[in-house]
């Protein structure tokens, strides 16, 4: 029988580059459950890219078509959920995911992220002088809110998707 855990949505929460996407979409096909998206579900409702909705609408028109997005899949359909790197840090997202879901935070050092996020331009927030001192920055506000996960999964540089969907698996058993 699956654990209880594995009843809920496994939402993936965690800092830009930290595998969210990959590792939540091969965990959902493993668990033979829908895999959701939140980042993705936004840019196909508003027709535009996430650099495209905050240059247009800004940061905080973003950040409350995500918690609208979040609330409506949660309630919606049982998956795994893909979260963007901000989601976790609103109150009103936590409790949300909270009441319905299991919240898994996959970890990674700040070069390990930042090795996986510099070639990539899709990162509004990262649109800076200095990227690296702000990715830097972020990581260091958010750790200690991301620790308040359900579950906490640590990638390296040479964990493969699989490696983690198994630990994944193991910390929700
Ligand atoms: C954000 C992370 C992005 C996306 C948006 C904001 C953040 O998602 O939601 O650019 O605040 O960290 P990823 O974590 O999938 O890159």
């Amino acid at each position: 029988a699956q654990s209880p855990k594995l009843h809920k949505t496994v939402v993936m929460v965690g800092m830009m580059g930290a595998g969210k996407t990959a590792v939540g979409r091969a965990l959902a096909q493993r668990l033979g459950v829908p895999f959701l998206d939140s980042d993705h579900e936004i840019e196909t409702a508003a027709n535009m890219s996430i650099p495209e909705i905050f240059e247009r609408h800004g940061e905080a028109f973003f950040r409350e078509k995500e918690r609208m997005v979040i609330r409506r899949l949660l309630e919606e359909e049982r998956g795994v959920l893909s979260t963007g790197g901000g989601a976790f840090l609103a109150e009103e997202n936590r409790r949300n995911i909270s009441n319905f879901g299991v919240a898994v935070c996959l970890q990674a050092d700040l070069e390990v992220l930042w090795n996986r996020v510099r070639h990539r331009d899709t990162r509004p927030l990262l649109r800076t002088a200095d990227p690296f001192a702000t990715l830097r920055d972020l990581y260091e506000k958010r750790v200690p809110l991301y620790q308040q996960a359900d579950v906490s999964v640590v990638s390296d540089g040479s964990s493969t998707i699989e490696d983690m969907v198994d630990r994944v698996l193991e910390a929700l058993r």
